[in-house]
């Protein structure tokens, strides 16, 4: 599907209302006295249809009007991460790609994987805990033991997986860690550890893969950051500070791209979940469902990251997309971010977490 044709199909239905309003006035004049004749007369409803005729027809409007709005800004964000190209690059083949999914092992990084090699790509996986059973028996996983902050290892796994299957043209910076709690218990180990995983190991595997997909102009590289990059809550200060330098990795390396290196085919993806039913969640899931909160199936997220790297169109995903209102959220006014920095604090802080 053409960038056109994706942004178009959600239109379909507003579009025509707004046709329908604007050159048929007289029908929809019609339609709705069709529809009160319906109504048993001595009806509110009745009397609504027929005295209302123009309120309604105003009502449709506006709401046809916000819907193109909405149509414009998710058009010309489309176009605008994808160098204003309105059709993906057309030299890929999923079975001729070779991916790399860091924290492949588990979590939303396995169904990524599953999903890839489905597909027939040829994947490699960067984890430090072993792969599960059924990745040892395909032939198309190439699993690399791996400290992702560790410079020397990522060196080290890249020229194997260049040696062995060849230079990778997807990379996906899945691997990441949290452990929630407050700024003066954060030991130093720790918060090295989570700004290495969750951001410094972007930087070091995209040094290792980068400049191949730049010479041939083709490539993706997957950010996986967090609904977390755009709100900082209480007792998640190092994870949505790490999260958060994962978000501008992203937008910077798209920029350096068009600018520095000319490389408009290599594209640019940043995912922001909310939570994800993983075992990064496991010490406060049962928390979460018992609040009823929305939880993502990994299953689910690894569906949607696929669907976008088939799709070879960048942007920013977030998920679910109901929450896209958060990216927003810097730009609130400071009362607005507090009420709901308030409303999380004090419930953190009455579970004496
Ligand atoms: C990964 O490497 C870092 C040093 O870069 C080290 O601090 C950390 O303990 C290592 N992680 C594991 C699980 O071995």
């Amino acid at each position: 599907m053409s960038a056109l044709q994706r942004s178009l199909s959600p239109m379909l239905v507003p579009g025509l209302a707004l046709l329908t309003a604007a050159f048929a006035q007289k029908t929809t004049g019609s339609l709705l006295t069709a529809l009160a004749k319906h109504i048993p007369r001595p009806s509110g409803l009745h009397h609504f249809f027929l005295g209302n005729n123009g309120k309604i027809r105003t009502a449709l409007g506006i709401v046809v009007a916000l819907s193109l709005i909405r149509w414009a800004n998710r058009f010309l964000n489309d176009m605008a991460r994808n160098s204003w190209r309105a059709s993906p690059p057309s030299d890929w083949i999923c079975s001729k790609e070779i991916a790399v999914v860091t924290g492949g092992s588990g979590g939303i990084g396995r169904t990524v994987v599953e999903k890839l090699i489905n597909k027939g790509l040829r994947v490699a996986v960067l984890d430090l805990k072993d792969p599960p059973e059924a990745f040892k028996e395909q032939a198309r996983i190439l699993f690399c033991k791996c400290n992702v902050t560790k410079p020397n290892e990522v060196a080290a796994v890249a020229e194997e997986i260049r040696t062995s299957i060849g230079h990778p043209t997807i990379l996906i910076n899945n691997a990441g860690i949290c452990r929630p709690c407050r700024i003066l218990d954060a030991s130093a180990e720790k918060l090295y550890e989570i700004f290495s995983v969750n951001s410094l190991a972007h930087w070091l595997t995209v040094q290792q893969f980068l400049p191949d997909m730049i010479k041939n102009n083709k490539g993706h590289i997957l950010t996986v950051a967090s609904a977390a990059s755009f709100l900082a809550l209480p007792r998640c200060s190092d994870y949505s500070g790490s999260k958060s330098a994962a978000r501008a990795f992203h937008d910077v390396l798209g920029s350096e791209l068009k600018h520095f290196y000319h490389a408009p085919n290599v594209i640019t993806t940043a995912v922001h979940t909310q939570f994800v039913r993983t075992p990064i969640i496991q010490d406060i899931q049962k928390r979460l469902d018992e609040e009823g909160q929305n939880i993502l199936e990994a299953d689910f997220v690894g569906e949607k990251i696929v669907e976008r790297l088939v799709s070879k169109r960048g942007g920013v995903l977030i998920l679910p997309e109901s929450r896209s209102f958060l990216s927003g959220v810097a730009a609130w006014p400071a009362w607005m971010q507090e009420i709901v920095r308030d409303k999380y604090g004090r419930a953190s802080a009455k579970r004496n977490e």
